[in-house]
């Protein structure tokens, strides 16, 4: 793949990423950082991905299983890649 294709394909991933985020602000607030549910910025792109998968195997048994059920693992990377991007919230609440 050229440069220019990978650094395309790049760009896709961050904008599906971007509207893929719509559907997690209602409840985790604008840019991720709500503060009566846990913020979702200040993890890793690691550590995201790594709870989602959790989340869609069914554990927790809460919200957020029925949220990730459908989704690729493209779709987890390219969410991860939106939310780390994310400045940490002004509010921290400590994690
Ligand atoms: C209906 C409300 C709701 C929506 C919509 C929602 N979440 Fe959540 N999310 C929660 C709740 C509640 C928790 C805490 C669950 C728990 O106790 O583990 C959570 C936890 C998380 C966590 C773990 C945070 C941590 O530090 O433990 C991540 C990551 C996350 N959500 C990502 C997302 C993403 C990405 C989306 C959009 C695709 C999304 N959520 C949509 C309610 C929601």
């Amino acid at each position: 793949m050229s440069t220019s294709a990978q650094s395309a394909f790049a760009q896709a991933a961050i904008d599906r990423g971007d509207l893929l985020a719509l559907r997690c602000v209602a409840c985790h607030g604008p840019g991720g950082t709500s503060s009566a549910i846990p913020s979702i910025t200040n993890l890793s792109e690691e550590q995201f991905i790594a709870k989602m998968r959790q989340y869609r195997s069914g554990a927790g048994k809460n919200v957020m299983v029925t949220r990730t059920s459908r989704l690729t693992d493209e779709d987890i990377e390219a969410l991860a890649r939106h939310f780390a991007a994310r400045p940490r919230p002004l509010m921290d609440d400590g994690r």
